[in-house]
């Protein structure tokens, strides 16, 4: 079932919990996203970004999200992820997703705005929940997954809590992205978080906040940054990391046995998929801080 992205993010407040949103560039992806919600009842929030286009174009991957979504029992979401262009977030919007991110955070405070402000009206017309972001996580989304590090190193700026109410009003975005010490792709060390910066937010802003750089936290710091009131937790890098080891580990497995074995496409891509199902099932339950499945 379809759900929007608002209305998701609101049974994530009730619940005081997370919702996961997996970025989808694959058939392995999807399925297993989408799998995991219908398994463990959990509302799931299937991403595409914009930054995937090349390895995963929406004009194809974009059907298959809204028609399996549509099909299944799960509560799921279809949603644009870091779009930094009003004029492809119109195709996703008119494909039938029912959220959409504007990431403005690259530009100068008032050109975010500006644009926030035409994505919130472009929203408004296809009844389409609308993320936006200010404050930066430094590595971009679209950049290499190793490119991450620390947030100093990636050039990460706090989200200035005064500011994010200013901002969510003069956009009306209904969630949130902020930047608190979280990364796109591979923590070079431990992530560090900055749980004042979060506070500083929640108690300005009404809105639900949104984690980018989710994968890769420890199970301890999702369960501190939900209380504070993080209600989407975006997650990508560390999902196809495992895949992909497990994809080759099969591989290996295999040519260690015989020099010259096989192996099929079919053989990793399901080494791949039975990974992702194991890990996004640990992180939708970490996700769900208590709460009992919501389907
Ligand atoms: P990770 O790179 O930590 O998985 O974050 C993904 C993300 O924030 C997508 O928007």
């Amino acid at each position: 079932m379809i759900v929007n992205l608002r209305d998701i993010c609101a049974m994530a407040e009730q619940n005081n919990m997370a919702i996961a949103s997996f970025n989808v560039p694959s058939f392995e992806a999807l399925r297993a996203a989408i799998d995991v919600a219908e398994q463990t009842g959990y509302p799931v929030i299937l991403s595409h970004a914009e930054g995937h286009e090349p390895f995963a174009p929406l004009d194809k991957i974009g059907p298959a999200m809204v028609a399996l979504a549509e099909r299944s029992s799960a509560l799921l979401c279809v949603h644009l992820d870091h779009c930094e262009h009003l004029s492809y977030m119109r195709r996703a919007l008119e494909l039938g997703f029912t959220g959409a991110m504007f990431d403005g955070s690259f530009l100068p405070y008032e050109e975010n705005v500006a644009n926030s402000q035409r994505a919130a009206e472009m929203c408004a017309g296809f009844d389409c929940g609308l993320e936006c972001e200010l404050g930066s996580m430094g590595s971009r989304e679209a950049g290499q997954r190793d490119e991450g590090g620390t947030a100093e190193e990636s050039g990460a700026i706090y989200t200035d809590p005064d500011q994010a109410a200013e901002f969510v009003a003069s956009t009306g975005t209904d969630i949130l992205a902020c930047s608190f010490g979280t990364v796109h792709g591979i923590y070079k060390g431990e992530p560090h978080l900055n749980f004042d910066v979060l506070t500083g937010i929640r108690s300005r802003v009404s809105v639900p906040l949104v984690m980018h750089g989710g994968s890769g936290v420890s199970d301890e710091d999702y369960a501190k940054a939900i209380d504070a009131g993080i209600r989407k937790i975006n997650y990508y890098t560390y999902g196809v990391k495992y895949a992909g080891e497990a994809a080759c580990g099969l591989m290996d497995k295999r040519r260690a046995k015989s020099s010259d074995a096989i192996v099929y496409w079919h053989d990793l891509t399901s080494a791949a998929y039975d990974r992702l199902v194991e890990d996004f099932t640990h992180v939708v339950k970490v996700f769900a801080n208590g709460a009992q499945p919501l389907a």
